[in-house]
């Protein structure tokens, strides 16, 4: 599927776009605290290394920061020089339902939801349009093919291009597919994380359906820069994540130790080799890095040059066996919400 070097696109139906995302989360939401100036300037520089003629791929949702996320790229998008603003695409995802304090109460894809949730973040973003929309879990109690439904009518009405989905399984790909084109599936992958390769990426690849991978360095763990001492901001993710914990922290850095030694004798960093594998396990794959500091994006797109061999690869998959994370990749009352773990 792809076009030439600098593009990988989306599916069938979906956009050519930049083989490496920047997932924007982290500069609102999730990870402790962010500097929005070096937020902003990491999203100038990651549009500066996206070539003329390939699209920017900016990912969000509407409730990381409760609306903080969109406002940031909206500010970032209207500081850039319009020609690289202009090839920016944006991914939303919506649907979670947030308290004050910052809690997770459900999620809501009614059609009417749909609707409104699109009309505040167009607002927020300062666009005429969305271009991947999906709803960020799937709401228990609303069939799917109302909730795809409602944003097929939004690509008829011109407010969005695209549609996607996130973190479902392979039977709600395929009843999605059957409503209208679906661009892509945002979903977790990453060395530690491959639970899509048994029926989830055979499934979206049979519907010609990308997959836009998050979590490829898993929110940092395996990005060979966190460590046991690494203190935690209340509220950040990794503080409630079973992969984060105690003798599971130190079964996962025990198998990061092993893919630094793989990526030290290709003399690439162990962040550039974790991106890199995930970019090697095809052309309709494109990774979502979660920098927030201009380092760790030159650092992510350093992985783009890497070329992974037979050998290579091999050794990065004995260093990190499938199946081998210690812990779920969320915690428990989460790990519910995830149609694709049903
Ligand atoms: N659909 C979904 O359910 C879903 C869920 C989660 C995320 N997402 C999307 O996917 C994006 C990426 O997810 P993520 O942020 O969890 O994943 P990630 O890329 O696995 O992790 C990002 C974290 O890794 C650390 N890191 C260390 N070296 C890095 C480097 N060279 N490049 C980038 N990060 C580096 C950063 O923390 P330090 O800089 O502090 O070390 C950063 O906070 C999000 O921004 C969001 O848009 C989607």
């Amino acid at each position: 599927m792809t076009t030439n070097e600098n593009t990988r696109t989306l599916g069938s139906t979906g956009p050519a776009v930049f083989p490496l995302g920047l997932g924007c989360m982290g500069m609102s939401a999730l990870y402790g605290e962010a500097d929005r100036t070096e937020s902003i300037a990491t999203i100038h520089a990651y549009l500066d290394a996206v070539p003329e003629g390939a699209a920017a791929l900016l990912d969000t949702g509407d409730f990381y920061g409760m609306g903080h996320n969109e406002m940031l790229i909206g500010e970032a998008l209207r500081s850039a020089p319009a020609e690289a603003a202009e090839r920016a695409l944006i991914s939303v995802k919506f649907g979670a339902l947030r308290t004050v304090e910052g809690g997770f109460t459900g999620y809501d894809g009614r059609p009417e939801a749909v609707k409104n949730f699109l009309a505040y973040s167009l607002q927020r973003l300062g666009r005429d349009h969305i271009d991947v929309y999906r709803i960020a879990r799937v709401d228990p109690d609303v069939p799917i093919e109302e909730t795809v439904g409602a944003i097929a009518e939004a690509v008829e009405a011109g407010h969005v291009r695209h549609i996607g989905l996130s973190e479902v399984g392979a039977d709600t790909l395929r009843r999605a597919a059957a409503v209208a084109p679906i661009s892509d599936l945002q979903i977790e992958y990453s060395l530690i994380s491959r639970g899509i390769e048994a029926e989830i990426l055979p499934t979206a690849r049979e519907l010609g359906i990308g997959v836009t991978a998050y979590g490829v360095l898993s929110r940092g763990l395996i990005s060979g820069h966190f460590s046991r001492d690494r203190e935690l901001a209340p509220g950040d993710f990794r503080g409630m994540s079973p992969r984060f914990q105690g003798e599971n922290l130190q079964r996962n850095l025990d198998l990061v130790d092993a893919l630094r030694k793989v990526a030290e004798e290709k003399g690439v960093s162990v962040a550039q080799t974790a991106i890199a594998w995930v970019l090697s396990r095809g052309e309709d794959i494109v990774p979502l890095v979660g920098a927030r500091r201009r380092d760790r994006l030159a650092e992510a797109l350093g992985a783009m040059t890497v070329e992974l061999t037979a050998a290579d690869l091999a050794a990065i998959e004995e260093a990190v066996p499938a199946g081998a994370a210690a812990g779920e990749r969320y915690p428990e009352a989460q790990m519910a919400h995830l149609d694709s773990e049903h």
